[in-house]
């Protein structure tokens, strides 16, 4: 076996030889040399080494720090191979299984006055959507009219620090973002179409009612996108999410403020826990995710890195934008190499290293 695969070696060498030979006879100039030639042929195998390898979903308890890092910043400086018939089929099967063209947000189409919401995380309990909440829910899935293009959901990891990736973001056709994060056009970009809130960030906002005037001021620096709140994950959500949906709906009625539909959540939490994603809770930026996957024709990733130091082992910031330490509940790890498994697949691109900025 060893000996006919170091034959089959050197035949493959010496024809390489004698087509660079035959290469060099008739074009001196502009040739790539032996050694690129080797390097090229080498570094595909690589590739496609590493491409196989990130593909199969091992325990992220089984990684080592060192040489993943070092995989992961080979394997991404490899060519991308998008593969439209793995997009596509993701599509199907998160369409049959969740249908976030129709049932992402709470609308007044999908819910009627009085049914019972129930909740994210506990059935048991349930919300009763009362009339005039129901008259703040949007007609119609923002999002039926049809595929949204090409996609970029940034994550907050500090990764995305001194990225120069700004424009290349702003680039996208649809851009989403999280948790009201700070945007900024050297490293994120500033074009947002859809941002989460998470309902611990209402806190903050003493006397709303009174005095909407800071979270007015907050929201308008993401123009005219949606706003979306998991408003049914659990119980305590429910009060600040509906008090942002009555204070701000007339303030700037052309920022709609969305809820997360339970029903959507659950359906794709059975999805990714049969697929053996087994969490407590699967994280916005992965609900997004995968929302996206569904939605849009390509899907760009950027910011998600759930790792104290880049590809180069840096030390880097938690988020890009504050001084938070990680003490995340979420399996983040394990949600990565779902995503490093869709990149390798061709089914999405991830973007850790530093964008191009020519
Ligand atoms: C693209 O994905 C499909 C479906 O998973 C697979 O059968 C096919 O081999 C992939 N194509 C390439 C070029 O990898
Ligand atoms: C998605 O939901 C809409 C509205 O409930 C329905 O008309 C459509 O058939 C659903 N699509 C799939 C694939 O289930
Ligand atoms: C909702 O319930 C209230 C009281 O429980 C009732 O008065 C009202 O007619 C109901 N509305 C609808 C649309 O069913
Ligand atoms: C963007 O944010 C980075 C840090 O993430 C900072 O170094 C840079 O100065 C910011 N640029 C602008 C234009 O705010
Ligand atoms: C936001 O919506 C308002 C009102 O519909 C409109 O006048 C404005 O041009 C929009 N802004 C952007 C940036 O699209
Ligand atoms: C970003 O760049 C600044 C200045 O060039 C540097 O001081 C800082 O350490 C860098 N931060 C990261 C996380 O790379």
């Amino acid at each position: 076996m060893a000996l006919a695969s170091l034959r089959w070696g050197s035949t493959f060498l010496v024809v390489l030889i004698i087509f660079q030979c035959v290469c060099m006879m008739f074009y001196k100039q502009n040739t790539p040399s032996f050694g690129d030639v080797m390097t090229d042929t080498f570094q595909k195998m690589g590739c496609a080494k590493l491409r196989h390898k990130f593909s199969v979903i091992k325990p992220a308890k089984s990684i080592k720090f060192k040489s993943f890092a070092r995989e992961v910043s080979d394997f991404l400086s490899c060519p991308y191979k998008s593969n439209e018939t793995e997009q596509e089929l993701n599509r199907i099967r998160l369409r049959f299984c969740c249908n976030a063209t129709e049932s992402f947000v709470l609308t007044k189409r999908n819910t009627a006055v009085n049914q019972s919401i129930p909740y994210e995380t506990n059935s048991r309990r349930t919300y009763k959507m009362n009339a005039d909440v129901h008259k703040l829910l949007p007609e119609d899935s923002p999002w039926s009219a049809g595929a949204l293009g090409l996609c970029a959901v940034v994550g907050s990891s500090g990764i995305l620090k001194n990225s120069s990736c700004g424009r290349q973001i702003d680039s996208a056709d649809y851009v989403i973002r999280f948790n009201l994060a700070l945007i900024n056009d050297s490293d994120v970009g500033l074009k947002t179409n859809l941002i989460t809130i998470n309902p611990s960030q209402i806190r903050g906002y003493r006397n709303l009612e009174k005095k909407p005037g800071p979270l007015v001021k907050r929201v308008s620096v993401y123009g005219n996108s949606s706003l979306i709140i998991p408003a049914f994950a659990y119980v305590i959500c429910t009060s600040p999410s509906l008090r942002v949906l009555r204070v701000l709906q007339p303030i700037r009625p052309q920022q709609p403020v969305l809820f997360f539909s339970p029903h959507y959540l659950r359906a794709l939490d059975r999805f990714w826990k049969g697929r053996g994603l087994k969490e407590r809770r699967l994280s916005t930026g992965f609900m997004l995710i995968s929302a996206a996957l569904e939605m849009c024709e390509h899907v760009h990733v950027y910011g998600f890195w759930p790792f104290g130091t880049d590809l180069q082992e840096n030390p880097i910031p938690y988020h890009y934008y504050d001084q938070m330490r990680s003490g995340s509940v979420h399996r983040m790890p394990e949600e990565f190499l779902r995503l490093l498994q869709l990149h390798s697949q061709g089914a999405l691109t991830l973007h850790l290293q530093p964008c191009d900025t020519h």
